[in-house]
């Protein structure tokens, strides 16, 4: 008995011990938390501004497009409400910039054709291998639900608050610190080759050259062309692509706020029409039930 239960009880040290090493391991490795930044569409009535995510998509375009595929959008996308407010015509012209591949033909190739506004944003590459082979091993993820899939340990607190505040934009304040983490790795830090330095990435060293500087992309409207406004564009764009109806779910979901509270207010006064007669008898001396 007491053999076994000392088996037991150095097991379970055991797996505490490794338990807080792998912690500490994690610790080390953790890279720095974005600062959280002002988002157009955060909490319960925030929407996207259709300027910020058509200056985004114009980075997405010119410079993001060249390494990550964004499969689940299609051109079509581009003019639905709640999105960045092109016109089906726009949407069409910018498709027609594109090339995708069709096919087979009466020969049995495949070809390239402009793109058509019922199209998919075409991929960079053919495959990841394609992908890792031109770009020195790293491979661009898809950037179709890459606003929603990130989020980063902001400690106890944090997920304590968290659900009061709502606050759902760690993927945007993610994409727009990466894009601004670039610097020089800390003394001691071997970095590898092939990789450059951000401090915003797990584990310090990203396989994407830094995509964007000032200045590199122009605005038509009098935006900042800055680094910093270029992340916040293009997170923005992003989170759209990954989280197309929000506009529509939050205003959904004000409405039957709305209606919820009309509702409770008109079962208040049923319930309180219903039960007069027992809450107030007409006449308190009678017995209510026939004998
Ligand atoms: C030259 C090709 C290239 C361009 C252009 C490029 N990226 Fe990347 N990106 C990569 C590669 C490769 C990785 C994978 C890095 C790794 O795994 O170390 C990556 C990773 C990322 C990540 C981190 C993803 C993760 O898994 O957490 C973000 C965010 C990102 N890119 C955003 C952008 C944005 C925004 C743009 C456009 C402004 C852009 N990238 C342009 C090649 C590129």
């Amino acid at each position: 008995m007491t053999s076994h239960r000392s088996i037991v009880t150095a097991f379970v040290l055991a797996a505490a011990f490794s338990g807080a090493a792998s912690l500490s391991a994690y610790a080390q490795e953790a890279a720095a938390n974005p600062t959280p930044q002002q988002w157009s569409f955060s909490g319960p009535f925030g929407l996207y501004d259709p300027q910020q995510l058509q200056r985004g998509f114009k980075i997405y375009r010119e410079v993001c497009s060249t390494c990550h595929s964004l499969k689940l959008l299609s051109f079509r996308n581009l003019a639905d409400p709640g999105g960045p407010h092109f016109t089906e015509a726009q949407a069409a012209a910018i498709a027609a910039t594109f090339q995708v591949t069709d096919g087979p033909n009466d020969q049995g190739q495949m070809f390239q054709r402009p793109g058509k506004i019922s199209d998919y944003f075409p991929s960079p590459f053919a495959n990841d291998q394609a992908a890792r082979a031109a770009l020195g091993g790293g491979l661009p993820p898809d950037m179709s639900t890459l606003a929603k899939a990130r989020e980063y340990n902001e400690g106890f607190a944090g997920f304590l608050i968290d659900p009061f505040t709502m606050y759902q934009e760690q993927g945007p304040d993610y994409i727009h610190a990466i894009i601004n983490g670039y610097t020089n790795p800390p003394a001691g830090f071997a970095l590898p080759p092939a990789t450059y330095y951000n401090k915003y990435f797990p584990g310090g060293a990203i396989k994407m050259p830094p995509p964007l500087h000032d200045g590199q992309v122009k605005y038509t409207d009098g935006t900042p062309e800055t680094l910093d406004q270029y992340g916040r564009d293009v997170a923005a764009f992003l989170m759209w692509a990954s989280e197309p109806k929000l506009d529509e779910r939050k205003q959904l979901g004000f409405q039957v706020m709305i209606f919820l509270i009309v509702f409770t207010g008109l079962l208040y006064f049923t319930k309180k029409r219903v039960w007069h007669d027992v809450h107030h008898p007409a006449d308190p001396q009678q017995p209510r039930t026939a004998a």
